[in-house]
């Protein structure tokens, strides 16, 4: 085992990324060397909190000694950032979504391939103890066959309205379903076949930002059919920033999980320390150490050899079924996720 430590470096240090910065900083395995951001006082802030270099040049990051870049910039604004890491040729691990259209995470995965470059993508939840559980009992058959699906994840309506400035470039469907369909996906290993989406913008949209309120899909899997929901319109007096279940009917069983309320709570006026917490202390929550998994895994295969524990594919495939979802809504149709990653849909 390689005793050396891989050099990090993370653009975009908004709220998620000050937290890759953390992870990298933390992990024995890498050091953080450079941050960058647009906001040059971000830039500064996260780098002297942790003593590495930070810019608001992206091309500084390029020439840097850094082997592994993070890139968690926003939802829209992941595409940039990575493709001139990759031809820099720099490992790159992408916050979720992959990217917000399919054509942009293909272009993502094949330049990747051609550099020779690993790439992944930022999925929290796979290392989640409680998802990991769900995942177990399916595949070693506690439910048999699994039958029907329902998915719900949502946020209060403080996430689109004050955590993120950038809401209306997104919509709950890029910002949750990236991980409930990338989930179920790998839960059952089986692939979506067709979409059919409904949602509204109503509640956001008189509020001046252009996002969905609320979002239904029912996916058609090869065996399996989904009902995923979504939403940004939770009010605020829902004691935490999700709603978050999944029931899974098996040929023997039923399956549910609730992660509205995670077991373990610190609340202070100072610090929140629980898996999802009160909008105030947000901004100084610390997601757990198991939320870092593809980054840890970068570096290790970085320093060990072998490829990351999220394939890059995944992301393709699950942009695809969200941009089926969007659509799916437009045109009122079923669309297949298939036919976008084939750049057939619509024919
Ligand atoms: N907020 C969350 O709870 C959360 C959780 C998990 C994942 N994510 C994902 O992480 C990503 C970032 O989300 P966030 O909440 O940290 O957003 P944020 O707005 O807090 O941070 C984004 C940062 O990126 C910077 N930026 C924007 N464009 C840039 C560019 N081209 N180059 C360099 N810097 C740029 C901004 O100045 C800002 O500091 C998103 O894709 C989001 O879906 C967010």
């Amino acid at each position: 085992m390689s005793r050396r430590k891989v050099k990090a470096a993370v653009i975009g240090v908004g709220l998620i990324g000050e937290q890759h910065a953390e992870a990298y900083h933390e992990y024995p395995r890498s050091e953080l060397a450079y941050v960058m951001d647009l906001d040059p006082e971000r830039a500064k802030a996260v780098g002297e909190r942790f003593g590495c270099r930070y810019t608001t040049d992206i091309e500084e990051v390029a020439a840097s000694e850094a082997e592994v870049v993070s890139v968690a910039t926003p939802d829209f604004a992941h595409f940039e950032p990575t493709m001139r890491m990759i031809e820099a040729g720099k490992h790159v691990v992408v916050e979720k979504p992959l990217a917000t259209s399919v054509r942009e995470a293909q272009q993502m995965v094949e330049a990747a391939r051609q550099r020779g470059v690993k790439i992944t993508v930022n999925l929290g939840l796979r290392w989640s103890p409680g998802f990991l559980t769900v995942r177990d009992s399916i595949l070693s058959g506690e439910i048999g066959e699994p039958i029907m699906a329902h998915v719900r994840l949502a946020d209060t309506i403080w996430v689109p309205r004050e955590m993120l400035s950038w809401a209306g470039k997104s919509g709950p469907h890029w910002f949750l379903f990236a991980h409930t369909m990338d989930l179920l996906r790998w839960f059952l290993g089986e692939e979506a076949q067709e979409v059919y989406a409904v949602g509204t913008k109503r509640v956001l949209a008189a509020k001046g930002i252009d996002a969905y309120d609320a979002i239904q899909a029912l996916v058609r899997f090869e065996r399996t059919f989904a009902t995923f929901e979504t939403a940004w319109i939770l009010p605020e007096a829902w004691p935490d920033i999700v709603e978050s279940e999944m029931t899974i009917y098996g040929s023997r069983g039923r399956l549910h999980f609730d992660a509205k309320r995670q077991g373990f709570e610190l609340s202070s006026d100072e610090f929140g320390k629980h898996m999802f917490t009160r909008p105030a202390l947000w901004k100084r929550f610390k997601l757990p150490p198991t939320w870092w998994g593809a980054l840890r895994s970068m570096v290790d295969c970085v320093l060990d050899g072998g490829e990351p524990a999220i394939p890059a594919e995944d992301g393709v495939a699950v942009t695809a079924m969200i941009e089926a979802v969007e659509r799916s809504i437009e045109e009122g149709r079923p669309v297949s996720p298939r036919s976008l990653l084939e750049g057939s849909a619509g024919s």
